[in-house]
């Protein structure tokens, strides 16, 4: 049995601050990928991994990651992974809390010189949170094989290609795919992850298992009026963009309060070029956020939010443009790492909670090629993109608890072969 040792938590916790204080911002996390802050990051995670005895490097896409292998031939490979970039102005927790923990875990593995019946790799991944260049994934897509080398040609708000971020921090875009781990040497996915939501903490519970994670799709809307003089244009001669967009905005939230539980539809920027106080706006740029557990309801709310934006603009006579420019469908979490770990969770002594989880996570680009399985920890009343993110060290302490639990009983099932 792997024990528990109270100073890991407060050891986690120390590096998760540690590499907090990195950041592009003065005054606020913010990590985002290929920036020199992340690059700064992403060295700790490495020096770390290095100390801990991993054999460890950066692959082409910025990922850190650290390999304990074992000598059995054939093994397969067990990842235990989260993300290092953030949002803009983020807490701390959200990615870098798996990654952390995950070295703890496998630091503990060391220690106990443990006979290992697989391979453990731990990923720190560059770029879950897409917010460079609106696109999720990055990192994992390339280890899950599944990267699609069109994106390299995607920009960020300054006009530089993903494929020049990748070469500027030293990656070489042509051997992406070298980088991926074959679908037959994937023997699972582990991550860590603070829940991001209220359930944990309202029923006073330190961690979850995640059966499910939402689909999404996120859109790219413009809306295409006419600019014109504040004070000269009647009012029923304009055609002012931003009033259908506010209109479209009002009429999203509407649409997906009346859906309860089963959408959530964010608008989470609105973009006017050459905005002034004493000009009608000529054109608006806002981006849709759309997710849902279900497929099919996914999809038929794509549809009918397109079908309203249209019909809005076209009573106000503005243009209007739907672009979709990401999408990932629902993934259902593997049964039998998730019954391992209800066992882990009973035996540390914890009630067995089952979560969706309405965010995104990295397990959702690896589920095509392995099993996932994800323990959500508890964090201070659901609150996540934002700083007040914040975990107690009793339940950083509860999840080593239950993930070191959870690979001695992966050990154990493949020792028994
Ligand atoms: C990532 O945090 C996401 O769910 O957008
Ligand atoms: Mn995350
Ligand atoms: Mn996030």
């Amino acid at each position: 049995m792997i024990t528990h040792n109270p100073h890991q938590a407060t050891l986690i916790l120390q590096r998760i601050n540690e590499l907090a204080s990195i950041s592009e911002s003065p005054g606020a996390i913010t990590r985002t990928f290929g920036t020199d802050a992340f690059i700064k990051g992403r060295t700790l995670v490495a020096e770390w991994m290095q100390q801990a005895g991993l054999q460890t490097h950066i692959d082409n896409i910025g990922n850190v990651r650290g390999r304990l292998q074992c000598t059995v031939s054939g093994a397969k490979t067990l990842v235990i992974a989260s993300h290092i970039d953030t949002v803009l102005n983020a807490g701390k927790f959200d990615g870098p809390l798996g990654v952390l923990m995950g070295l703890s875990l496998i630091e503990q593995v060391i220690e106990q010189k443990k006979t290992l019946p697989f391979h453990i790799e731990l990923i720190a991944f560059s770029d879950e949170e897409g917010c460079r260049f609106h696109t999720t994934f990055l990192g994992s897509k390339v280890v899950a094989g599944n990267f699609d080398n069109n994106l390299l040609n995607k920009q960020d708000n300054t006009g530089t290609t993903l494929g020049d971020v990748i070469q500027a921090m030293g990656g070489n875009a042509g051997l992406l795919q070298h980088d991926a781990i074959t679908a037959g040497n994937w023997l699972g996915y582990f991550e860590i992850h603070i829940e991001q939501g209220p359930v944990l903490y309202e029923k006073d519970i330190p961690v979850g298992i995640v059966t499910a994670i939402a689909g999404q799709k996120r859109i790219a809307i413009t809306f295409k009026g006419e600019a014109g003089h504040a004070g000269t244009v009647p009012m029923h001669m304009r055609n002012d963009a931003l009033c259908a967009a506010a209109e479209f905005i009002l009429e999203a939230e509407r649409f997906a309060a009346s859906h309860m539980q089963q959408v959530v539809a964010t608008i989470g920027t609105l973009n006017i070029p050459h905005a002034a106080s004493n000009v009608i706006p000529g054109e608006v740029h806002c981006t849709l956020d759309l997710r849902s557990p279900s497929h099919q309801v996914l999809t038929s709310c794509y549809t009918y939010l397109e079908q309203l934006g249209a019909a809005i603009c076209q009573r106000r006579n503005i243009g209007f443009d739907w672009q979709l420019v990401q999408e990932s469908k629902p993934v259902t979490c593997d049964a039998n790492m998730n019954r391992l770990l209800a066992n882990a969770v009973r035996q540390c002594g914890y009630e067995v909670i089952n979560l969706v989880s309405g965010a995104g996570h990295d397990a959702v680009a690896v589920a095509p090629v392995s099993p996932v399985a994800m323990l959500f920890v508890r964090c201070f009343k659901g609150i996540s993109h934002n700083p007040l993110e914040n975990v107690e060290l009793k339940d950083l302490a509860a999840a080593v608890e239950v993930s070191a639990a959870f690979i001695n009983l992966l050990i154990q099932k493949y020792n028994k072969g």
